[in-house]
């Protein structure tokens, strides 16, 4: 769909792009691409390029240009940005919108330099930051322009940020460098120290998908995939359980725990008070983990809940910040570049 002259707002992700005008997502694709090697050129991008992920000749690299939520491959990130702003902006090139990019919190300048100098040579007119977290907590609509505490968690595929928002600001955050990714990475070193078996990331993020959990279950479930022995190399069928599966994830997801629980303890009192009665909104892919909001609602001692938009919260929230009546009040709150 072609939106023409719209505003748009953009969350580049470590695994997805989604692009937002007005308050809706208008685009969502992995932020993957096929390059051709010798010419340089993109071959293709987002969903069609994620599927040739380890399928391609050597003549055809397929890249991943963002890493722990910051750009790891500039060239890359630009040539992807600009075709995925022509695509929502339809083919013509001169039709250059205004966007709002959002960065994690916690990014150093160079980092956040890095992306708006990316979105600017995508073809874009003009171009301003913000935080995810407060991206995502205008998506969710929280009322973040009173005096008041709202809480944010944002569990990415590369990042996890924590926030407390009042006066369209930040009043205390962390970021850890580290998601949903590590989850993956945890099921794999897991399976290997274990049961001697190695299985890639791609498995290893579909063993969570189809098993993973923030809690203990009452009901077992399993589920049988292909393993490779680690001596022979042979493919060797592996029996993966829930419990398995959770005790792999324990440790990482306490690390997203703490990171919720440092803002809480550097949050003003009359804040933490508000959040207790608010609650914490959950919100990025991580959302959809079976029980997370019950595990950091025990581990916080404060309610955690899940939104209605976990996915698309940051990108439409990134609109909002561009809204007339929205903008002069969060600008001062913005990241400088
Ligand atoms: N049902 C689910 N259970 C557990 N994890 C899930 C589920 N669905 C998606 N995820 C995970 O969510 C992550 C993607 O989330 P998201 O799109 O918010 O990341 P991102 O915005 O690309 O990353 P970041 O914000 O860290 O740069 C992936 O790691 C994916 O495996
Ligand atoms: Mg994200």
């Amino acid at each position: 769909m072609a939106v023409f002259s719209k505003d748009l707002g953009v969350d580049l992700g470590t695994m997805y792009t989604r692009i937002a005008a007005g308050d809706n997502v208008v685009l969502e694709e992995p932020t993957v691409v096929a390059i051709a090697v010798d010419e340089q050129k993109i071959v293709s991008v987002g969903e069609e390029a994620q599927t040739m992920y380890g399928r391609v000749p050597e003549s055809i690299e397929v890249a991943r240009p963002m890493q722990n939520g910051v750009i790891a491959d500039y060239e890359i990130t630009e040539k992807l940005l600009e075709y995925l702003i022509r695509k929502v902006s339809g083919a013509s090139r001169f039709i250059r919108p205004k966007v709002m990019i959002t960065v994690p919190f916690g990014v150093t300048s160079v980092e956040s330099r890095a992306v708006h100098e990316a979105i600017l040579q995508a073809g874009t007119r003009e171009a301003y930051l913000v935080q995810q977290p407060l991206a995502a907590a205008l998506g969710m609509d929280l009322p973040i322009g009173t005096p008041s505490g709202n809480m944010v968690l944002c569990l990415g595929a590369g990042t996890t940020q924590a926030a407390v928002l009042a006066m369209y600001g930040v009043v205390a955050a962390e970021s850890l460098r580290a998601g949903g990714i590590h989850l993956d990475e945890a099921i794999v070193s897991h399976v290997r120290k274990k049961y001697g078996l190695i299985i890639g990331p791609a498995t290893a993020e579909q063993v969570k998908l189809n098993l993973g959990t923030a809690i203990r279950q009452e009901e077992e479930k399993s589920i049988e995939i292909q393993a490779q022995d680690q001596v022979s190399g042979l493919p060797k069928p592996l029996n993966l359980t829930n419990d398995d599966v959770l005790e792999a994830l324990t440790e990482p997801l306490m690390s997203f725990v703490e990171t919720a629980r440092k803002v809480l303890e550097k949050t003003p009192p009359e804040l933490v008070s508000d959040i207790i009665d608010r609650g914490v909104a959950i919100c990025g892919g991580g959302a959809a983990l079976p029980g997370i909001d019950r595990l950091m609602t025990k581990e916080l001692g404060v309610p955690a809940y899940l939104v209605d938009n976990p996915m698309t919260c940051i990108a439409e929230g990134a609109a909002i910040a561009l809204d007339p009546n929205v903008y002069p009040k969060i600008k001062r709150n913005l990241p400088l570049v």
